[in-house]
C-alpha cells in the first residue's frame, strides 16, 4: 500500500500540562516501529504544540498537528492562530472541519474553504474532516451530504494543491458515543468519497489521497476498520489520551 497510513491523535481540550507530558512520555518510552508509508499525527492543543514538537523532532514517523487555524492571514483577530505561526514553528497538519468546530463554532463549508487555502498557502497539510449526522444518516443522504462538503471546502483546490489533503471521515454519531461504524460502513462511504474525488481530479489523485476513519477508533478496533481497502488510518479522539490504547491503534495501521 503507497498511501499514507496515518494513525492521527486528537485530544480535543483535554489533560493539564503534566498529564500531556506523561502521556508523550509513555508513548515513546519504548521505539515505535514504522512502516516507510506509516505515520502518527498528533493533534495537541495550541500550549502544548511545543511539547509534542520537541518530541516528534526526534522521532522519524512522527508529526504535529494543530486542532484549528483561522481564517485570516495575520492582523487583529485576537485569540487565533494563524497557518503560518503554526508553520513557522514546525507543525505539519492542521486539523480543519471538525464536526465540533462545525457545530459549536459556526464554521460552515465557505469559511473551511478559506481556511484550507490558507494553510496550505502556508505549507501545512490540512486533515480536513468531513462526515454526517445521525439523522442524515437515517435518511439515507449521507453519501450526497459528506461529498458536498468536500466539493465545497476543497474542490476549488488545483490538483497541486489537492494532493497535499488528508480527509477524515467521521460520521458525528460515532464520535465519542462508543458507536463505531461498522468496517464495511467506513469502507462504503470511503470507498464513495475516493469516487467523487476520482470524478473531480482522476483516478490517480484519488488513489493517492489518505481517507482517515474517525469515531471510536480504539486499540480493539482499529485493525479491523484500518484493514479496510480504502480506509487509511484513523483520527482518533478518547484513545488516543491513554498511551497503550495508542500505540494498539498505530499497531492497527496497515
Ligand atoms: P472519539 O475517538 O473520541 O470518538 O472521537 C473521534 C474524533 O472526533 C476524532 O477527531
Amino acid at each position: 500500500m503507497n498511501r499514507k497510513q496515518i494513525a492521527a491523535a486528537n485530544w480535543k481540550m483535554n489533560l493539564k500540562w503534566a498529564q500531556a507530558e506523561s502521556l508523550l512520555n509513555d508513548l515513546f518510552k519504548q521505539p515505535i516501529h514504522f512502516s516507510p508509508n506509516q505515520q502518527v499525527a498528533l493533534g495537541v492543543p495550541f500550549p502544548y504544540l511545543s511539547m509534542a514538537l520537541s518530541y516528534a523532532k526526534n522521532h522519524s514517523h512522527v508529526e504535529v498537528a494543530a486542532q484549528n487555524s483561522a481564517q485570516y492571514a495575520s492582523g487583529a483577530y485576537t485569540g487565533e492562530t494563524s497557518a503560518e505561526m503554526l508553520q513557522s514553528m514546525g507543525v505539519h497538519y492542521v486539523i480543519l472541519g471538525h464536526s465540533e468546530r462545525r457545530e459549536y463554532f459556526g464554521e460552515t463549508n465557505a469559511v473551511l474553504a478559506e481556511k484550507v487555502k490558507l494553510a496550505l498557502q502556508n505549507g501545512l497539510a490540512p486533515i480536513f474532516c468531513c462526515g454526517e449526522s445521525l439523522t442524515i444518516r437515517e435518511s439515507g443522504t449521507q453519501n450526497e451530504y459528506v461529498a458536498n462538503q468536500l466539493k465545497e471546502s476543497l474542490f476549488d483546490l488545483s490538483e497541486f494543491d489537492f494532493k497535499k489533503i488528508v480527509i477524515a471521515y467521521e460520521p458525528i454519531w460515532a464520535i465519542g458515543t462508543g458507536k463505531t461504524a461498522t468496517a464495511e460502513q467506513a469502507q462504503e462511504m470511503h470507498a464513495y468519497l475516493r469516487s467523487a474525488i476520482a470524478a473531480q481530479y482522476g483516478e490517480e489523485v484519488a488513489n493517492s489521497i489518505s481517507i482517515l476513519y474517525g469515531g471510536s477508533v480504539k486499540g480493539a478496533n482499529a485493525k479491523e476498520i484500518f484493514g479496510q481497502p480504502d480506509v487509511d488510518g484513523g483520527l482518533v479522539g478518547g484513545a488516543s489520551l491513554k498511551a497503550d490504547e495508542f500505540l494498539q491503534v498505530i499497531a492497527g495501521l496497515k
